[in-house]
């Protein structure tokens, strides 16, 4: 069976970091819901009309709307295929929406990786981070700028965009969306005992070997 895992964390935590990593190296797919959600956004599609304001304000969309999401991509990937839950479930509802439609499709979760943070930490990386608006390779401004300025390592190209929810007023909404909404449902799954806690204030390749040291033996 494929290996299923959540990676949980404030915004910032550094999860689609992560998740890009485990893609490259591991052949695991990458279900961002927020990304799917900025996609809708760009489409001018029906749902992201409707997430369009939700999300620059830093509230969370309506869990139908993402639940859904996550389930069309689900059937276009094969059973074998392992997944990364990145930025979902974010709610109680959430989580049991996962449930079930892991269980439609005879697919169990494996893991749930909580990237733990310094939240204060969170608001520089969020406000620093910027991506290539051609391949979305992620950079920083201070912590991962471009190798030669103005050129996207990956990819060669010149143009960068900053995402609209980044500054720091949205970042806290959304940091206390985290709080109030995300964090507790934790306790689900560490009662079933698939909960590990990484350190997401180390550098980015100690957090990616903490993340292997728990997908390894699987
Ligand atoms: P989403 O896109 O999921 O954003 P988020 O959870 O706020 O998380 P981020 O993407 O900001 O952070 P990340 O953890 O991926 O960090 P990253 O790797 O980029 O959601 C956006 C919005 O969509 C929500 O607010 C909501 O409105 C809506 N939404 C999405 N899913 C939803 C759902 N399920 N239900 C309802 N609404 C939903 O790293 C951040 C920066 O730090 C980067 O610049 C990176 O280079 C740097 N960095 C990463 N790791 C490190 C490190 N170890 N050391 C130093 N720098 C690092
Ligand atoms: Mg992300």
């Amino acid at each position: 069976m494929a290996l299923d895992i959540i990676l949980l964390g404030p915004p910032g935590a550094g999860k689609g970091t992560q998740a890009t990593r485990l893609e490259a190296e591991r052949g695991m797919v990458q279900l961002s819901t927020g990304d799917m959600l900025r996609a809708a956004v760009k489409a001018g599609s029906p749902v992201g009309l409707q997430a369009k304001a939700v999300m620059e304000a830093g509230e969370l969309v309506s869990d139908e709307i993402v639940s859904s999401l996550i389930g069309e991509r689900l059937d276009e990937l094969g059973v074998d295929t392992p997944v990364i839950f990145d930025g979902y479930p974010r709610t109680a509802a959430q989580a049991d929406a996962l449930d079930a439609l892991l269980k439609a499709r005879g697919r169990h979760l494996d893991h749930v990786i909580e990237l733990e943070v310094d939240e204060e930490a969170l608001v520089t990386r969020i406000t620093g981070r910027f991506t290539c608006a051609n391949c979305g390779e992620g950079y920083h401004d201070q912590f991962k700028l471009p190798l030669v300025p103005g050129t996207c390592d990956r990819c060669g190209h010149h143009e960068f965009k900053r995402r609209p929810d980044d500054n720091a007023e949205t970042v806290r909404t959304r940091m206390a969306e985290y709080r109030a909404k995300t964090a507790p449902i934790l306790p689900i799954y560490e009662a079933r005992g698939i909960v590990t806690r990484i350190d997401g204030m180390a550098d980015m390749d100690s957090v990616h070997d903490a993340i292997e040291a728990v997908l390894a033996p699987a």
